[in-house]
């Protein structure tokens, strides 16, 4: 875990003023930047100490057997994991004759400070080598929003108090050895040594290595450019090898003298283009980002996340914690898929090898809602890369007997990775999910073009799916049978609500699009009577209902299961997957993270408020929050039934996440769904914000700890922002056209001429429900009586 206190509390920067080693693998992932195409973990400039050594490239991975002790019928036979690609940020110094090592000599001082607004990460190191001599190291790195092939560094070193001589080594190595990973299931396989050696350059200050991987046979390729700037005689000289590639800078600096390198890297992959393709690919775009040099890409990325920052900031007064929290996180989802184009947003982004660099439901659920109303292009693109997946995911359908299309439940390159039936691939929710982001982003983007040409196909392979997955019984009701939800703690049930309520969502949209579309569905051989088909199990779709206890049932039977012993539980059992067999969570009840409560808030139109407030009651004394996903979704419905606190503590949950490393796995990399949640709980929970066809609603109603959220949406042309106080919310048209908007049931229209303010009605009072003992979202004052006790 790390405390808080390690970052300084700041509107638009996470400042680290001090090196702690002890958590160097959770700061480098903290630290990681990335443009969803190439990623770069929070690594030391100099390569050691180090926790895990990263850099990414979107989509490029290795295949690995997946052994199974008794193989069966369409088990997936090989997995894929994210590799470690050539590290193109190493710069080695050498002071005198001793490497600079942190953990040699004197620290005197250390700070690291990622920049929210410039997208940069700034490094300041004052240290004495074993023989006294101090020196001081700048450096600022990035990872291009602009030119997505680029990232680069700025490094500087200057002697302090006496003439010392250095050696700067600025290297691409592939095939670092990486540590041992723990036994921990969550954690990639680590693969070492996967590359290749293909081709290696060094001439002059440029550098360039080429390799393929072993298996899945993609060819990677990075190259390296230097400006170098020392007082005279500086020198230079270059080589390279299979896994190396060199230049070496060597000067003498008098005190106060300093010696600057400036290294733009630039990264290429292909599973189709032939070497001298992928070489020159790198050796362009390395051109294009030298032409530009290093200021021009600093200014664009600055000038790249003022237009983001315009559109999709989220302000937080009287809660500066959460305030710095909230822009970690959009900063960070949009790294996850900014310039992804049509690849994964992988469940960690690019910011370490956790899951093994796979993409879940994660993407569509928590991810794609923030950046539709942020970032929409970016959702085009990944919805565009499932597209891409469908040859697959119709094999995938196929194999299991069933029609259209069965997307992965994780994957990097679009097959199924699962090598877990039940909690695995029985995830056929995951292709709802798609669905449900493609009808989103459409409804707040209007983008006609991309709905035929993408959403169509979609949601008709997903609609396909779910009416062969499912039948009607002799009532004619709908069912879908032995389906896992989103609740990982209970598996192959049936009428999981959630996935019945998505799905049937997801046959209505197809259903609405094979009428607005007749050409593009006739291609896909779609007609009116299989439409009619998917309207008949929607309209008839079941969902499991307990009168008894007035409340809707996560799958059909289980409130009548046993309850989980949670009063036996101690903190060390938690998650709870870790320490008890998966066949005794099945049978009980206890859930791993929001189901129902999830489907309250993804199909909000369904629950009546009354059941809102009493399936909220039920669930949370059974949910344990095992997955990091929970904790928004809660917030959410928190908010909504008016238990505003627990909302807020939900919330904060959320926000910090990765910034304390609370599940104590942020050394892999990021939870980016818990990142992109922090939004969800500020703007739908906080916010009330529910967008469903051609309605915009919000609820807004503030946790005592704020004094006022305010936040900017992008829809359909115009950009709103609404800003909230306790006793009254503001809406204002910032551009575009007029627009009708709801607020708390009330229909007003808003227009550019002034902004409309309304009142805020107090919450019902209702009890507070209980969690399991022990998973109780921690209070904030708790948490800072701690802090200021220790
Ligand atoms: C959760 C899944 C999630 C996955 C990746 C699991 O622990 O239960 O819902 O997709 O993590 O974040």
């Amino acid at each position: 875990m790390i405390t808080h206190t390690s970052y300084a509390v700041e509107p638009w920067a996470l400042r680290e003023t001090g090196l702690n080693l002890d958590v160097l693998p959770q700061s480098e992932s903290v630290f990681a930047l990335s443009n969803g195409h190439v990623g770069w973990r929070g690594n030391l400039d100099e390569g050691e100490p180090h926790g895990l050594p990263g850099s990414y490239l979107n989509g490029v991975h290795e295949l690995h057997p997946l052994p199974y002790a008794e193989a069966g019928y369409g088990y997936p036979e090989s997995g894929q994991t994210v590799i470690n690609v050539t590290n193109g940020k190493i710069i080695r110094l050498l002071v005198n004759d001793e490497p600079f090592d942190l953990r040699y000599g004197r620290l005197i001082s250390h700070e690291r400070v990622l920049d929210l607004r410039g997208g940069v990460l700034r490094r300041t190191v004052e240290w004495a080598s074993p023989a006294g001599c101090v020196v001081r190291v700048r450096s600022t790195r990035l990872v291009s929003f602009s030119q997505r092939a680029i990232a680069a560094v700025a490094y500087e070193v200057e002697a302090v108090d006496s003439q010392v001589r250095i050696v700067i080594q600025s290297e691409l190595v592939a095939n670092e050895q990486l540590p041992h990973t723990a036994g921990d299931p969550r954690t990639a396989v680590a693969l070492e040594s996967s590359l290749d050696a293909e081709e290696d350059l060094a001439d002059g200050n440029r550098l360039r290595l080429v390799h393929l991987t072993r298996k899945s046979g993609l060819r990677v390729a990075a190259a390296a450019d230097h400006v170098v700037e020392g007082p005279a005689p500086t020198r230079t000289s270059s080589e390279s090898g299979d896994d190396v590639s060199r230049l070496t800078v060597t000067s003498v600096l008098e005190a106060g003298q300093k010696l600057r390198m400036e290294k733009l890297v630039s990264y290429g992959w292909s599973s189709i283009r032939s070497l001298p393709a992928v070489r020159d690919q790198v050796d362009a775009a390395l051109a294009g980002a030298f032409s530009t040099g290093w200021q021009g890409l600093v200014d664009e990325q600055r000038a790249y996340l003022d237009d983001f920052w315009e559109r999709a900031d989220v302000e937080v007064d009287g809660d500066e914690e959460i305030q710095q929290a909230v822009r970690f996180a959009l900063f960070h989802v949009l790294q996850a898929g900014a310039r992804a184009e049509q690849r994964a947003i992988p469940a960690k982004g690019l910011t370490g090898s956790g899951y093994d660099g796979h993409s879940f439901w994660d993407t569509e659920t928590f991810v794609l809602p923030l950046l539709t109303y942020t970032a929409p292009s970016a959702v085009a693109e990944a919805l565009r890369w499932r597209q891409s997946t469908l040859p697959a995911a119709r094999d995938r359908a196929d194999q299991l007997g069933l029609k259209g299309a069965a997307f992965p439940w994780r994957t990097i390159e679009g097959s199924e990775c699962s090598a877990y039936w039940p909690a695995g691939a029985a995830a056929f929710h995951v292709n709802a999910d798609i669905a449900d982001a493609a009808i989103r982003y459409v409804a707040a983007t209007g983008d006609e073009g991309f709905e035929r040409e993408c959403a169509v196909e979609l949601l008709v392979e997903t609609a396909r799916l779910w009416r062969s997955l499912g039948h009607h019984d002799p009532h004619g009701a709908f069912h879908i049978d032995g389906v896992t939800g989103p609740d990982e703690y209970s598996a192959i049930a049936d009428d999981n609500a959630y996935t019945n309520l998505m799905a049937r969502a997801n046959l209505l949209a197809a259903a609405d699009v094979v009428e607005r579309h007749p050409h593009k569905a006739a291609e896909l051989g779609a007609d009116a009577e299989e439409s009619a088909a998917w309207r008949d199990a929607a309209e008839a779709m079941h969902v499991p209902y307990n009168a008894e206890l007035g409340v809707h049932e996560q799958a059909a039977g289980y409130t009548g299961h046993q309850y989980w012993d949670f009063a036996a539980m101690r903190p060390e059992d938690y998650p709870l997957m870790l320490h008890f067999p998966y066949f005794d969570l099945y049978r009980k009840q206890v859930v791993k993270q929001a189901d129902l409560v999830l489907a309250m808030y993804k199909c909000s139109e369904f629950f009546t408020e009354e059941h809102k407030a009493r399936n909220f009651a039920y669930y949370e004394p059974i949910t344990v929050r095992d997955s990091s996903l929970s904790a928004c979704s809660q917030a959410v419905i928190a908010a909504e039934v008016g238990h505003l606190h627990l909302a807020y503590d939900y919330l904060v949950e959320a926000a910090l996440m990765d910034l304390e490393d609370l599940e104590s796995n942020t050394r892999d990399g990021l939870h980016i769904a818990s990142l992109a949640g922090t939004w969800m709980a500020l703007v739908a929970g906080f916010g009330g914000m529910r967008h469903t066809g051609d309605s915009l609603a919000f609820t807004p109603r503030l946790p005592e700890r704020f004094s006022r959220l305010a936040f900017t949406m992008e829809l359909l042309g115009r950009r709103l922002k609404v800003e909230i106080k306790s006793d009254a919310a503001t809406y204002t048209l910032v551009s575009g056209a007029p627009m009708k908007i709801s607020h708390h049931g009330e229909t007003l229209t808003v227009s550019g001429e002034a902004p409309e303010t309304r009142h805020i009605a107090h919450a019902p009072s209702r009890p507070a429900p209980d969690q399991p003992p022990g998973r109780r979202p921690d209070h904030r004052e708790h948490r800072e009586d701690r802090q200021h006790n220790s």
